[in-house]
């Protein structure tokens, strides 16, 4: 079976948030840091993860994101881990973490069974990192994505998201960490979500700006295969790594869309954007009623909307990327 929309788009891949607690307080996210929603519902158990993602395993997803808030605030990371990658189907778990925990969890996370990692490292300048973060811990998220590499992840995949105040020598210090480590460094474009519109406007530069800087010196785009993700990633001859950058509001970006999103209380995002939440939670309570999820799933696909509305300010219901993690 698979997972296919009314537009012929096909999902493989699933983002599953299994928290939306966060340590760090990012200007663009969370800036007066997280808080328990009070009344809040739980997250989501491992059984309830694991009966979500043997559904999408039967409609043909294959990929596996785990993501927050910061995934490595549960205790139970590596057993979430172990469960999603024993389910037939599933053939790559990743997550997306803030690096605090990385250096000490991710010997375990790959014993587990983890595939890839994304660190987000919005800055190399350790006051510029504090000033995005809230947090001054540069060295730290450094030393988790030296760990993730000694712990045997091929490559680490880097996020920076794109603020104003990144400069030339900023920008030069990400391209030389490329030169030797096997690291994909994507500037992502700051999403008006989880920020006030004055700081968007203060802070948004548009992802031309990168890739005019590597052009600049030399850089050359990679080929993109049809299953590429949404990153176009420039390359040069010599460097271990990659620079590129993602752009959301770009023309078609949505037309290879490949993903759906669940929130850590197992509500489907159809769209990151969107402004149609469903809650699975009915289906997951117990091995019985999960038998029918695929099916309901399959048919809540065909009203994924075709493209967001950004570009007419409608942000939907995602008011920060904590609760989704992007
Ligand atoms: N714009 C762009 N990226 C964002 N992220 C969180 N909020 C935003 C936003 N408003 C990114 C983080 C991280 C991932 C979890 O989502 O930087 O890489
Ligand atoms: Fe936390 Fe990630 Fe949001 Fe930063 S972007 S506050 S690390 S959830």
């Amino acid at each position: 079976m698979e997972l296919r929309d009314g537009l012929g788009r096909r999902f493989n891949y699933l983002r599953l948030s299994i928290t939306d607690a966060c340590n760090f307080r990012c200007a663009y996210c969370l800036p007066g840091g997280w808080c328990p929603a009070p009344g809040a519902d739980a997250p989501l158990s491992i059984d309830e993860i694991r009966r979500l993602v043997v559904a999408f395993a039967t409609l043909g997803v294959e990929k596996v994101r785990l993501t927050g808030g910061e995934p490595t605030l549960r205790r139970d990371l590596a057993e979430i881990v172990a469960a999603i990658s024993g389910v037939p189907g599933i053939r790559r778990v990743g997550i997306t973490t803030n690096g605090f925990g990385l250096s000490r969890l991710a010997p375990a996370l790959r014993d587990a069974g983890l595939a890839f990692v994304n660190v987000s490292v919005d800055s190399l300048d350790p006051e510029r990192f504090r000033a995005v973060t809230g947090k001054p811990l540069l060295e730290r998220v450094l030393r988790g994505v030296e760990g993730a590499l000694a712990a045997g992840f091929g490559t680490v995949k880097v996020n920076a998201v794109l603020l104003r105040g990144l400069d030339r020598a900023e920008f030069d210090r990400f391209v030389e960490w490329t030169e030797r480590r096997p690291i994909a460094v994507r500037f992502i474009e700051l999403m008006p979500t989880g920020c006030d519109s004055r700081f968007f406007a203060a802070h948004h530069v548009p992802v031309a700006w990168v890739a005019a800087e590597l052009e600049r010196r030399g850089w050359f785009a990679r080929d993109r295969a049809p299953t590429d993700g949404p990153a176009i990633e420039y390359m040069r001859a010599g460097h271990a790594g990659s620079v590129g950058y993602i752009a959301p509001s770009t023309a078609g970006f949505c037309a290879a869309c490949n993903r759906l999103r669940v929130s850590s209380r197992g509500a489907l995002k159809l769209c990151l954007f969107g402004d149609r939440d469903v809650s699975l939670r009915s289906w997951l309570a117990s091995d019985a009623h999960a038998g029918d999820l695929a099916g309901v799933l399959a048919r809540l696909v065909q009203s994924k909307p075709a493209a967001h509305r950004l570009g007419a300010g409608c942000h939907g219901t995602t008011r920060s990327l904590a609760a989704i993690g992007g």
